[in-house]
């Protein structure tokens, strides 16, 4: 995994922490603006989350959605079970393994905060893959750290920081998308977070 889990940012792997952690950054924010601006969830629907982390985009997502999350990390995953057993369905998996019968069929799938921990090999098969199980008209939606010209020093030092190691600029992350999709907007947004810190949103639609 494109992942730095050693030093100082082993702490991170323990859910707490990290949910800790982000909410200060401004996680609360960052995922309600997002929900409210790219997923805009309708009534029911299914949608699969892959990265989930602990899942804690469903504070924002109506009760009667059904959410089937995939993530990595084991103490990820017993946490958002947790906090979350009767709202979905949370798989420990690493998603760039994944066959067909295992990836569910959905309306929107969520790669928040993943892409910028996969090199491009890996993420294009991954958006590949997650194209086959979208519904006619279904979207994906990724957010991921990305440098963009011009950006402040502070930033891009933050950025730089990040666990994830194939942070990329914008024009980068939809270049991972294949063809396929019938039609991807990028986003750049600098106002997700409480710190100065930019993201790359891409849409894609089926
Ligand atoms: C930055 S966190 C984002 C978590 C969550 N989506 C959120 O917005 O809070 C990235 C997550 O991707 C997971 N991850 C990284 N590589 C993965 C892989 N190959 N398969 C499944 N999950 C992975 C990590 O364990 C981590 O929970």
């Amino acid at each position: 995994m494109a992942q730095v889990t050693s030093g100082i940012r082993s702490i991170l792997s323990n859910p707490f922490v990290y949910d800790s952690f982000q909410n200060l950054l401004g996680a609360e924010r960052h995922r309600r603006l997002i929900c409210s601006d790219y997923i805009r969830p309708g009534d029911g629907g299914m949608i699969v989350d892959v990265g989930c982390g602990t899942a804690m985009i469903l504070q924002h997502l109506p009760n009667d959605v059904r959410y089937f999350g995939f993530d990595l990390s084991p103490a990820y995953i017993d946490a958002a079970k947790a906090r979350y057993g009767m709202r979905g369905t949370f798989m420990c998996r690493d998603i760039t393994q994944l066959s067909d019968e295992e990836l569910p069929q959905c309306d929107t799938a969520l790669a928040i905060g993943l892409l910028h921990h996969l090199d491009d090999a890996d993420a294009t098969a991954l958006i590949a893959h997650l194209y086959k199980r979208l519904a006619p008209g279904g979207r994906l939606i990724t957010v991921d750290p990305a440098y963009w010209e011009p950006q402040s020093m502070v930033a891009r030092f933050l950025i730089s920081r990040d666990r994830g190691q194939n942070v990329r600029d914008g024009e980068a992350y939809k270049a991972l998308v294949p063809e396929i999709y019938s039609h991807t907007q990028l986003h750049r947004r600098d106002d997700l977070l409480h710190i100065p810190y930019s993201h790359a949103v891409l849409e894609c639609t089926k």
